[in-house]
């Protein structure tokens, strides 16, 4: 593919579009490459090595190689990760979330889970501040789903809890200024004061444990590497309020069902919702793009190219555990063994098993929803 023909990358926290080039985003923001010294401790804390970090789903970090030395020397560590709740949950969200409930079973860590219902309101002409709440609640079944302990997890509502987050909020925001905010988030003067005050807000949960706890403990993000810039400026200004600064673990993106692309549920054909019924998203993955060939004659002589291929990526990040399976999957399609129509069939039924699974978990979710809210400091 020439460098014309490949659609220009955007990555922002509100839109991520085009071919992404992870090594220029890991040059762009100045984060650092993942290590395998990085899996490895991770894995040896938790017992194994999860899927995603088997499989490269992280690709780069900031200072989670400190964060390790600190549990190491007996430390309590935390997490920090979160939804901007403007719709429904797709496959891509949970990413993160599962890794989350992997790290807090591993590091025994509190996660503070924030809802920036003030951001999608602020940045969404559609949503009104309602819906962007109630979707806070609808969502939080999302997370409780994930597996994560009621004990140690404390979901926020921006707009709700604010009573929780204020003080601290205020303390952050009076450290970054308007030209950092415009610069960092390409704000204009025609974009709404709300705007500029939210990164204040996503910013503070980075400190809010240390500070409900009263003494400093390192955070961890696990999160795609969209939400990076808050972390710029989160870093920037920690050490100056007394904080260490947060560390990150940033994973790729989940591709949606068209070619190209990350998940996105702003094009509901392309994803695959939590709440959508099984059968429907059934048809969604055997609508979806493949690295096949154009004639079935072609397929089994040239062979398809999962390289390419979303409904192999979804195997890859999601629906395959065994890396042998794996294996012979992609060599199968290699050789033109396996044909698209059958790899999405067989994809098809895992994501409905999937489906009737988490969506009883989500059913259940409503019952201890309260459980995760985050309370007031004993
Ligand atoms: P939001 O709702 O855009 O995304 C929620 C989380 O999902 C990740 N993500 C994906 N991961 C893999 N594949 C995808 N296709 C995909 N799409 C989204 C995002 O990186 C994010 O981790 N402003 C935030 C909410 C927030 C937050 C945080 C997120 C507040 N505090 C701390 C992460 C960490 C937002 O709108 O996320």
């Amino acid at each position: 593919m020439t460098d014309q023909e490949r659609q220009e990358m955007v990555v922002t926290p509100w839109e991520v579009s085009g071919d992404i080039d992870y090594g220029k985003l890991i040059e762009q923001f100045g984060v650092q490459h993942m290590t395998q010294s990085i899996a490895d401790r991770i894995a040896k804390h938790a017992g194994y090595m999860h899927m995603q970090l088997r499989r490269g789903v992280y690709i780069s970090h900031r200072d989670t190689d400190w964060w390790l030395d600190e549990y190491e020397k007996g430390n309590r560590v935390g997490l920090y990760t979160g939804r901007g709740p403007s719709g429904h949950v797709h496959l891509g969200h949970l990413l993160p979330w599962f890794f989350c409930k992997y790290l807090q079973d591993a590091f025994d860590a509190d996660l503070y889970f924030q809802m920036t219902d003030d951001e999608k309101f602020l940045h969404r002409e559609d949503l009104t501040l309602e819906e962007a709440i109630r979707l806070t609640y609808d969502n939080s079944l999302d997370v409780i789903a994930c597996g994560l302990d009621p004990e140690k997890t404390h979901i926020i509502s921006d707009s709700d809890h604010i009573q929780h987050i204020y003080k601290l909020g205020l303390k952050v925001a009076k450290r970054i200024t308007f030209s950092t905010v415009k610069a960092v988030f390409g704000l204009t003067n025609s974009d709404n004061i709300g705007a500029i005050w939210h990164p204040a807000l996503q910013a503070m949960v980075c400190f809010l444990q240390s500070d409900r706890e009263g003494r400093n403990i390192p955070c961890l993000i696990p999160a795609a590497i969209d939400q990076d810039p808050y972390w710029r400026i989160t870093r920037d200004i920690a050490e100056k309020l007394g904080y260490y600064k947060p560390a990150q673990i940033h994973a790729k993106f989940l591709p949606g069902l068209a070619e190209g692309g990350k998940m996105s549920a702003s094009q509901p054909e392309t994803a695959i919702f939590t709440t959508d019924p099984p059968k429907v998203a059934a048809e969604k993955v055997m609508s979806a793009f493949t690295g096949g060939r154009d004639t079935v004659e072609e397929q089994r002589r040239l062979g398809g190219r999962p390289s390419i291929c979303n409904i192999y990526a979804y195997y890859y990040f999601l629906f395959e555990e065994d890396d042998e399976a794996l294996r012979e999957r992609e060599s199968a399609c290699k050789s033109g063994s396996l044909l698209c129509g059958e790899c999405k069939k067989q994809l098809a039924e895992r994501v409905k098993d999937f489906l009737v699974d988490f969506q009883a978990k989500r059913e259940k979710a409503k019952e201890v929803l309260d459980n995760f809210l985050i309370k007031p400091v004993e």
